[in-house]
């Protein structure tokens, strides 16, 4: 159904802790026009992410917060409506960052086309979107891993994680995920290849299961969660440890920040090395990260899963549900068919 009207949802207050309905606004507005250059896309797929919960605080980041009564911030797969730039066509598929919309006017050189044939459009913001690049690059290139390596990766049956582990196993390694639910873990073992599991709501001593499934150690450690399961892990290092701080969802949500991790001598005693990573900062070099994870969907080595919310509106509430770890996998809102 093609709608003459913009369904927009606005940021209409700052969260303190864990962010609610109320603090969005869903508005309507006219279709926009686009200008020289530009063009018209319309949303199919809008993807719910974690760092979407630092945008909506005023905290110093990386980059700039959205403002109260702006629309909220987003990756986007949508369909060319109009476009008055000789580089794209009425129908075809693009992604970009054009936010919690129906409709948004792009400048040009802000979209990517996506190649339908490669794999289903809503893997443009995930497996062969931000989330995938994030999985291929701070794994591949700060971990560094090794045959025979032992791959911890905490916040695992999510967009990022599931992927870090399935590199791991065409890698060589042994791959223990670590995640709040026992149907996740299932799956990770079942239809992702992980060794072992842990689950980090239920285990009452995270350390010991962490020795336990890491019997010589961890040598490389993917961080997307941080706080008291980080700690866990850094008692279980390997000597010459690889850690990647790609995430720290377990801290977004406080009201003060936690306390550091208090047993940083394991990284000392191991020589252990942490690096933080920003999945932008690669984007040079996307191309070859789609090229080689798309051929390993296509040749059956890597499986992906989606956890869909349908309807623009519901946008928020999917949005909460992903922070609480409703989602396996990646987490999407379905707004439209292409037409
Ligand atoms: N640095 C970068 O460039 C970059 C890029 C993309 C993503 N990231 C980061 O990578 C991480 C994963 O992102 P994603 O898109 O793949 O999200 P995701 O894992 O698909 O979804 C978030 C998951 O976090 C888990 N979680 C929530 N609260 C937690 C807590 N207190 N402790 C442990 N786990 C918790 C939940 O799973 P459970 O059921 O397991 O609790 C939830 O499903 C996030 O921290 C994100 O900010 C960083």
């Amino acid at each position: 159904m093609t709608q003459n009207q913009n369904r927009r949802i606005l940021l209409a207050s700052r969260p303190t802790g864990w962010p609610e309905p109320a603090n969005f606004r869903l508005v309507t507005e006219a279709i926009p026009a686009p200008g020289a250059k530009e063009v018209l896309v319309r949303a199919l797929w809008l993807s719910v992410d974690p760092y979407m919960r630092g945008r909506m605080s005023a905290a110093k980041s990386y980059t700039k917060p959205v403002e109260v009564g702006e629309v909220m911030t987003g990756g986007v797969v949508g369909q060319v409506v109009t476009s008055l730039h000789p580089a794209f066509r009425p129908g075809e598929i693009v992604e970009g960052s054009l936010g919690w919309q129906d409709y948004a006017v792009a400048e040009a050189s802000l979209l990517r086309k996506i190649d339908p044939g490669l794999a289903p459009i809503q893997t443009a913001v995930g497996i062969l979107g931000m989330p995938g690049m994030t999985a291929y690059f701070a794994f591949l290139e700060v971990c560094q891993p090794k045959a025979g390596d032992t791959v911890v990766v905490s916040g695992a049956a999510g967009a990022v994680g599931q992927i870090v582990g399935q590199i791991g196993k065409i890698n060589g390694c042994r791959v223990v995920g670590i995640a709040g639910d026992d149907g996740k873990l299932a799956h990770l073992k079942r239809d992702c290849g992980f060794d072992a599991t842990i689950n980090y709501k239920t285990s009452n001593d995270l350390p010991a299961a962490v020795t336990a499934a890491c019997p010589n150690g961890v040598d490389v450690y993917f961080d997307n969660v941080g706080g008291a399961v980080s700690e866990a892990v850094f008692n279980s290092l390997a000597f010459k440890a690889r850690i990647v701080i790609c995430g720290q969802i377990s801290q977004y949500n406080l009201d003060k920040p936690d306390l550091g991790p208090r047993n940083l001598r394991y990284m000392l005693v191991n020589r252990a090395r942490m690096e933080g990573f920003l999945v932008w900062d690669w984007r040079d070099r996307y191309p070859e990260a789609i090229r080689r994870l798309a051929g390993w969907i296509k040749d059956g080595r890597i499986k992906y899963s989606e956890h869909v919310a349908e309807g623009l509106e519901k946008t928020p509430e999917a949005f909460i549900a992903m922070l609480r770890g409703a989602n396996l996998g990646k987490a999407l809102v379905k707004v439209a068919d292409p037409a």
